[in-house]
């Protein structure tokens, strides 16, 4: 399927549950998120349907993202559907690390084709600074774990947080160091409360990471299904990657668009545009309505994001990063 743009759409972010077991203070509140009713929250089987008719028209890659996806009950049976939905090739996992140790066999056992952890810190009091919860211990104990079971890719994915964290980043590396973990840097991008924040540029942490290993070279080949630009590092088992959403757009090669726990498919990180799908699936209406009403909010996808412009606009997103799944 493309847009309007003549983008190729074939990967589908899904933002499973809202909720979290952190607070990171760039995406949730102190409070959390307002609870949603079970009944207004997609069903697996509801994921599970819209994958199989979207991938009749080009998905071929799903993203289980939240909120914390591990907090959903049962995480693992929806993964399970959704490897055997027919061409889908990936279905990977971005998880803030606190239940992975619990969850790794599970996962591996379903056939989850990554791992993505996301980890600012190796710092205790800055952890807690950043996600408010003292869970910095489990959290390495299942990328411990997750090394030395070597059973998929890892990943781990790194906001720096300007003012707290920026001398701090580099312990990170230790893992590419170590073994064969990308650790991958997140400019922080303008999207509910990240837009209390400055960001921290790909060329800051580039020149601190020169000044300290070496020299950057681009990989140049893909790796994933993201916007993720990686390189070598001399000595590194793993690759540094950047993921510069603000100083590098990458709209240009957009590949994805976002489906929410409450079934509002979306088709741009920033806007609010989309179409609400829980209605129609309760009205049990057909594939091909189901298809068409997807293929129009597709084909509307924006551009490009406009994270350059100071001044928002009325169609921007209102949801929180945690609803959106990142
Ligand atoms: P893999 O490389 O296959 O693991 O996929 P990924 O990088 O898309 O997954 P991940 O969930 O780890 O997302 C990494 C970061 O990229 C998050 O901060 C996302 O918000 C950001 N990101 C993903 N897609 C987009 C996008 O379309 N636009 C922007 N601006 N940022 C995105
Ligand atoms: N900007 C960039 N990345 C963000 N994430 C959450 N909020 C933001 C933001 N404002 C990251 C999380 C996770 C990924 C899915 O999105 O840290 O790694
Ligand atoms: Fe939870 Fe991720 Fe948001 Fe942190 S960034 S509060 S881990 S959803």
């Amino acid at each position: 399927m493309r847009d309007n743009e003549g983008r190729v759409i074939d990967y589908l972010r899904i933002s499973i549950t809202d909720r979290c077991n952190l607070r990171c203070i760039y995406c949730m509140p102190e409070e959390g998120v307002k609870n949603i009713c079970h009944e207004k929250i997609l069903s697996y089987d509801e994921i599970a349907r819209i994958c199989s008719v979207l991938a009749g028209h080009g998905l071929k890659k799903i993203k289980i993202t939240g909120g914390e996806p591990l907090v959903r009950k049962d995480a693992i049976v929806l993964i399970r559907k959704l490897k055997k939905v027919p061409g889908i090739t990936s279905v990977t996992l971005t998880t803030n690390g606190v239940l992975l140790e619990q969850y790794y066999d599970e996962l591996i056992d379903a056939g989850i084709d990554s791992i993505t952890v996301s980890l600012d810190t190796m710092k205790r009091n800055v952890y807690q600074q950043i996600t408010r919860r003292d869970e910095l211990e489990r959290v390495l104990r299942g990328i411990e774990k997750a090394i030395r079971e070597n059973r998929v890719r890892l990943k781990i994915n790194c906001v720096c947080v300007a003012d707290i964290d920026t001398q701090n980043v580099l312990a990170l590396l230790n893992y590419a160091q170590r073994a064969d973990v990308d650790i991958r840097f997140i400019e922080m991008m303008p999207i509910g409360l990240g837009r209390q924040f400055s960001f921290v540029s790909e060329a800051v942490i580039r020149k601190m990471i020169e000044e300290k290993y070496g020299k950057l070279t681009p990989y140049g080949k893909t790796r994933g299904n993201g916007p993720c630009k990686y390189y070598d590092v001399p000595g590194f088992i793993g690759k540094v990657g950047f993921i510069s959403a603000v100083s590098h757009k990458f709209c240009d090669t957009c590949n994805r668009v976002r489906l929410t726990s409450d079934g509002f498919l979306k088709s741009c990180l920033q806007y609010d545009h989309g179409v609400y799908l829980k209605s129609l699936l309760e009205q049990k209406v057909s594939d091909e309505i189901l298809w068409e009403t997807m293929k129009t909010a597709i084909k509307q996808k924006p551009k490009a994001h406009h994270f350059d412009e100071k001044k928002t606009k009325n169609e921007d997103e209102i949801r929180g990063m945690s609803q959106i799944g990142g």
